[in-house]
């Protein structure tokens, strides 16, 4: 009885000491991604490319600051308030990551001034993040191209992102492609650095995108 109790003492202590470890990892991450952020787009819109992304940790966010920059385009963050960093926001992430809504701001975007739309987020379990697919059930992406961008940590499942292409499309938009990035696990991730040579790479093996006819 006493092995039994110990057993289960340890395995509870090492559950909570894996969790203190994500949540302190993702609010390193947060703060350090947020001070990279170094991207102002113009007021007036130059180019027709909208980069429209979530982020919880930031690191979906420099990607997007990447691309941005690379198309000089107009930047949204979605914000889901129920995702926030720390605890909570983490347990909200890990019973909600499969679903296919999310309250977010903004929830409707005027898409009328562009092409082509980068839509982001991070994976969870597999899948994007519910505020992007929520963001594809507000919005109409009538002869819109559009790009999925991800970043993960290891894997995420081929049968979400058809599903995705499938709302994308069933919206009239044009799905060109899915670029994405993994981190690696949360123990050996890559650098900054180069995640955003990885976003580069990603961007330069992109058809040329080109107004829809
Ligand atoms: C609730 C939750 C579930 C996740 N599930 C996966 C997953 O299934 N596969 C994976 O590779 N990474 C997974 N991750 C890791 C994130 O995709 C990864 O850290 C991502 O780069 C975070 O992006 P962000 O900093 O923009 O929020 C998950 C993270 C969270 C919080």
């Amino acid at each position: 009885m006493k092995i039994i109790a110990t057993i289960f003492g340890l395995a509870i202590l090492a559950i909570a000491v894996f969790v203190i470890f994500v949540i302190e990892t993702e609010k390193a991450q947060f703060k350090r991604n947020a001070e990279m952020v170094n991207y102002e787009p113009a007021t007036t819109p130059g180019s027709k490319v909208l980069v429209v992304y979530f982020s919880r940790s930031n690191n979906t966010e420099l990607m997007a600051m990447e691309i941005a920059k690379h198309y000089n385009a107009q930047l949204v963050r979605l914000n889901a308030n129920k995702y926030r960093i720390g605890f909570r926001g983490w347990l909200n992430a890990l019973r909600d990551a499969q679903t296919r809504h999310a309250v977010i701001t903004p929830e409707k975007i005027d898409l009328s001034a562009y092409d082509t739309i980068f839509i982001g987020s991070p994976i969870w379990w597999y899948s994007p993040a519910p505020p992007v697919w929520q963001f594809v059930k507000n919005n109409d992406f009538a002869k819109k191209n559009i790009i999925l961008f991800n970043t993960f940590n290891s894997q995420f499942k081929q049968e979400h992102i058809d599903e995705f292409i499938t709302n994308i499309e069933a919206k009239d938009g044009l799905f060109i492609k899915h670029i994405y990035v993994k981190r690696e696990r949360m123990s050996q991730q890559i650098s900054t650095k180069t995640l955003l040579k990885k976003v580069h790479q990603q961007l330069i093996s992109l058809p040329e995108i080109a107004p829809p006819k």
